[in-house]
């Protein structure tokens, strides 16, 4: 059974060939995921994880961020897939991205892992004392649109911004 896990050295194989895989489909996962540099990421993989890490608490955080928890999607040694939990909301993440963002590598899509990852995130949250939690995806994702709409996401509304080229979709999920 897949679960959550730290982002740790023990995934470290598998989660540079998710990296190659999502960069080599071109587009899709998350922005970080698009511009990160796998042989840089390789050479010191240590660094790479505390980078990755860097607002978690009790981590001080650079004016207008907030605290956020990385966890990685396992199942044996694999790396299937990735969230981030955003502790709280700015006035910018309320309008777009939301509390958590999540991508599954793309040979492990489409089996159900999205909602899983996403399922287990929402327990995380719950941890934290939320009691809803805000998601939000480009109208045209159809997976994401599945994966929160299977985990009991009721539509606030779909958005158009100056600042993102496509309409996007608010979700809200009870805790
Ligand atoms: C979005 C994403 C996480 C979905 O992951 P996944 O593991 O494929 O999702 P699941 O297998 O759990 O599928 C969830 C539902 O969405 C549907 N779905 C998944 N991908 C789909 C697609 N490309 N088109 C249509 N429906 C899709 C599934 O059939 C499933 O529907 P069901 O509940 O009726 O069975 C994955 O496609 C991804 O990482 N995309 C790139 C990053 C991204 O978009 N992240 C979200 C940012 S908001």
């Amino acid at each position: 059974m897949p679960e959550l896990s730290v982002p740790s050295p023990q995934f470290r194989e598998s989660f540079l060939q998710a990296v190659r895989e999502m960069q080599a489909e071109g587009g899709g996962g998350l922005a970080s995921s698009r511009d990160w540099d796998v042989v840089e990421i390789a050479a010191d993989f240590d660094a790479f994880l505390k980078q990755l890490r860097r607002l978690e608490p009790p981590a001080e955080l650079p004016e207008g961020w907030v605290h956020a928890s990385e966890f990685w999607l396992i199942e044996g040694d694999a790396y299937l897939g990735r969230s981030s939990l955003r502790h709280t909301l700015t006035p910018r993440l309320r309008e777009f991205g939301g509390h958590i963002g999540y991508e599954i590598r793309p040979s492990a899509q489409r089996q159900g892992h999205g909602k899983t990852l996403l399922r287990l995130t929402l327990e995380r949250a719950r941890g934290l004392g939320l009691d809803r939690v805000l998601i939000t995806c480009d109208t045209d994702n159809l997976g994401s649109r599945g994966v929160i709409e299977g985990n009991g996401g009721v539509l606030e509304g779909e958005f158009v911004l100056d600042s993102h080229p496509k309409p996007t979709r608010r979700y809200w999920i009870a805790l």
